[in-house]
């Protein structure tokens, strides 16, 4: 009750008091549970910043082992999950299969679905941090038509995604360390990010006390549009189609800033930062060193930094600050790793899933949660008289 503010997309709402990530967009500044982004990305795991963002803490070196053994000894699938699978088409986008499968852990782990139940929630997490990748790869491999491999859990979680997504039963896959550490540095950079719209989504759908598997596939959904989380694969299109058409960088820029069909610069822009985006630094030399590493020569990097040069300098981006945002350059690096397009959304997933549980949890303890019930304006007719449907026309 008394007056409801109008505020579409929630730009100065606050739905959650939170501990977990502290953004200061004008100074382009982020933090997990009070740690930098640059000193996490150059000396975390994915796993131990997974720890950090869900326990609030970063573990003890036996606290990481055992939460690691605790993850890595659940990578494996039911068959007849993997069989789910198996019956989607071909073709279809592996963020929709990761969002079904996730849903689908609910009919699996009935055991761990009670959000009010520490000890489920725990498990629920774990097994959601060693299946999420399992499933990512399968989704590849299903699309790719290739064999679903077991994992092989003496490896590291991520080493064992990169073999489940790329290996063959052949031969023995050892991935490149370096391409391990980035696809260890891009998940941390992606592991929380605070109130964005996939996260609102798992706490809006686990405020009415839907389990976790269930919330985290709500949020899975809202990362798929390409405002969101499908801007990686959305900066490799229009790359892509820049390239195709042989276009002039500015020429192309010229229509960004006309407005022309709505296109935009992906990958440039944040709701919150009005600056740099700490992240995307970070992403610009991770791009260098991999694709050195891996001796590819993207000429898409050159066509990515020329439009980053041309936007610093013009006066439509530098007025409505907008910078790169932390896929700008990300998909660059996937595609050196070898991962298609459709599977940029599906990483960020995986980076994102952290955050998604560590933010779920918080809403669930919070005293003050509510169930999230925004109010409207109603714009629609006053009441009038049911017609017949002889009558209308
Ligand atoms: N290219 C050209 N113009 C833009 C862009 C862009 N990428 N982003 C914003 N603008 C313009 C927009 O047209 C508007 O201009 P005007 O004032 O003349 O109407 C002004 O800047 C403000 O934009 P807005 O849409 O009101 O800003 P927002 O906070 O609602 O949108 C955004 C943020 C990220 C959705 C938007 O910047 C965008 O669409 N960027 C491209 C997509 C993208 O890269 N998304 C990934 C975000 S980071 C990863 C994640 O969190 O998922």
């Amino acid at each position: 009750t008394g007056q409801v503010t109008y505020d579409p997309g929630f730009m100065n709402t606050a739905n959650a008091k939170s501990s977990i990530t502290y953004i200061d967009g004008d100074e382009g500044i982020l933090r997990y549970r009070g740690y930098p982004i640059e000193q996490l990305a150059e000396k975390s795991s994915y796993l131990e910043v997974a720890y950090l963002l869900i326990h609030g803490e970063l573990p003890t070196k036996g606290q990481l082992d055992n939460f690691e053994a605790r993850v890595e000894h659940r990578t494996l699938l039911d068959e007849r999950f993997k069989r789910m699978f198996d019956n989607f088409p071909r073709d279809a986008h592996p963020m929709a299969v990761l969002q079904a499968g996730t849903s689908a852990l609910s009919t699996f782990y009935q055991d761990s679905l009670d959000p009010f139940d520490a000890e489920q929630v725990r498990i629920s997490a774990v097994r959601l941090l060693a299946k999420l990748p399992t499933m990512a790869a399968y989704a590849h491999r299903i699309a790719q038509g290739h064999a679903l491999l077991y994992p092989d859990n003496r490896l590291s979680l991520i080493e064992n995604f990169l073999r489940l997504t790329f290996g063959f039963p052949v031969e023995e896959y050892i991935a490149d360390p370096v391409v391990v550490r980035a696809m260890e540095q891009l998940l941390i950079l992606h592991a929380d990010h605070e109130q964005n719209c996939s996260t609102s989504a798992v706490r809006l759908v686990g405020s009415a006390q839907a389990n976790l598997f269930t919330s985290i596939s709500a949020g899975i959904g809202a990362l798929s549009g390409p405002a969101h989380g499908g801007a990686n694969a959305a900066v490799m299109d229009m790359l892509d189609q820049i390239q195709a058409e042989n276009m002039d960088p500015r020429d192309f820029m010229e229509k960004v800033k006309n407005k022309e069909d709505g296109i935009r610069l992906m990958g440039f822009g944040h709701r919150v930062y009005k600056n740099y985006d700490p992240r995307a630094r970070i992403v610009k030399k991770i791009a260098d060193d991999v694709l050195e590493r891996l001796g590819v020569n993207d000429s898409r990097l050159e066509l990515a930094m020329k439009l980053e040069e041309i936007a610093l300098k013009d006066d439509y981006f530098v007025e409505r600050k907008l910078y790169p945002n932390v896929d700008f350059y990300t998909g660059l690096i996937y595609k050196a790793i070898g991962f298609p397009t459709e599977m940029f959304t599906v990483l960020f997933a995986i980076g994102r899933l952290p955050g998604w549980i560590a933010q779920w949890e918080e809403m669930v303890h919070d005293p003050e949660t509510k169930i999230g019930r925004p109010r409207q304006i109603y714009t629609g007719h006053a009441e009038r008289p049911y017609k017949e449907m002889g009558e209308r026309t």
